[in-house]
């Protein structure tokens, strides 16, 4: 049994690891911190917790103390390295799973997105940064062909509010959001560097946020050197994603409602232009799930010698 400790579990994608955690049977979530809801239990806000599990206001010596197998940081940017420096005085060879985007560019760090950067770093990894959710669909979308591109892949982004976290915000304020759409950090933004980064090829990201709770749809505009064919761009998608149970290609185009609530990502919608110089396509995937808790718990497992999918079918 791998015992898990969970930062930031009041958060929004907190509540989704608790859920996931305690589907699974060979994982324990052994304390849940919170400062906001410190002494509530946790099933007030994810109610598949177990009876019992209390959330803990906790520091990082705390967390330390607790000598959990792995610990999950659902913490806003900026806040894991206390937490990761105290467990590393007491117990370096805890797994560290950390969402946000403090070590994607850490080399020390294994970034954690299986179905593209291959299982075999993450098994016995200790340190793993988890990706961003645009960018988990951006580098889906982008991955298969980015050795045929002829300049960067430009993404266009519409997100949930839900993944403004949950300190108020305009870009998760109900009232700013409604009949509305709104653009953001259209140069530069953390998620265009993360995925120019990984894939080794320059993405230009255009992210949005509008009044819908979960869900992300990104939109891919991608040119060829050489003219490419309806058929050989699918066959590229489909050779890469074959045997990925958390990848579903389909024909039409996703939409928002495609992705929202379920464990994987939904890739389609090809379309060819300027005789085979220029192709579209779509990755709807749900910011929570995929982009977050179902990706850190597949990246736990990994690293555990756990069933990678324990508990994640589920969360559909
Ligand atoms: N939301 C998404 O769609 C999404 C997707 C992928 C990755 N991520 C990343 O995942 C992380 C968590 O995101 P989220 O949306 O779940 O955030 P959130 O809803 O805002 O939750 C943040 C959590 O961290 C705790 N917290 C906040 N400030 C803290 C501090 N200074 N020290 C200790 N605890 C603190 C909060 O609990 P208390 O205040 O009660 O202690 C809360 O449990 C972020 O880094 C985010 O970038 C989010």
């Amino acid at each position: 049994m791998l015992t898990v400790g969970l930062v930031g579990a009041r958060g929004h994608t907190g509540k989704e690891l608790v859920a996931i955690l305690s589907r699974r049977s060979d994982m324990r979530l052994v304390f849940a911190s919170s400062r906001a809801m410190a002494g509530d239990p946790v099933s007030r806000l994810a109610p598949e917790a177990r009876d019992g599990l209390i959330f803990e206001a906790m520091g990082p010596q705390d967390v330390a103390a607790r000598g959990a197998d792995a610990v999950i940081l659902a913490l806003p940017n900026g806040e894991a390295a206390p937490y990761v420096a105290a467990i590393e005085a007491v117990a370096p060879r805890t797994i560290i799973v950390d969402l946000s985007a403090d070590y994607r560019f850490d080399p020390g760090w294994t970034y954690g997105l299986p179905e593209l950067y291959g299982r075999d770093a993450l098994r016995a990894a200790t340190r793993i940064a988890n990706p961003g959710c645009y960018a988990t669909a951006g580098q889906l979308c982008v991955h298969p062909v980015r050795d045929l591109l002829s300049g960067p892949a430009h993404l266009f982004g519409v997100s949930g509010y839900s993944g403004a976290g949950t300190t108020p915000s305009r870009k998760n304020d109900v009232e700013a959001l409604k009949d509305n759409l709104m653009p953001y950090s259209l140069t530069g933004h953390l998620h265009e560097r993360e995925m120019s980064r990984h894939l080794d090829h320059e993405v230009r990201f255009s992210p949005h946020v509008a009044a819908f709770f979960r869900g992300i749809t990104m939109t891919a505009q991608l040119s060829f050197r050489e003219p490419v064919t309806a058929p050989a761009l699918q066959a590229r998608y489909h050779d890469a994603y074959e045997g990925e149970p958390l990848i579903r290609l389909i024909d039409t185009i996703p939409e928002i409602r495609d992705g929202q609530d379920m464990p994987g990502a939904v890739i389609g919608g090809w379309s060819i232009g300027e005789g085979g110089r220029h192709a579209t396509l779509v990755c709807a995937l749900d910011n929570l799930l995929k982009g977050a808790a179902v990706q850190a718990v597949q990246n736990l497992a990994l690293a555990a010698g756990l069933e990678e999918l324990g508990g994640i079918a589920g969360a559909v």
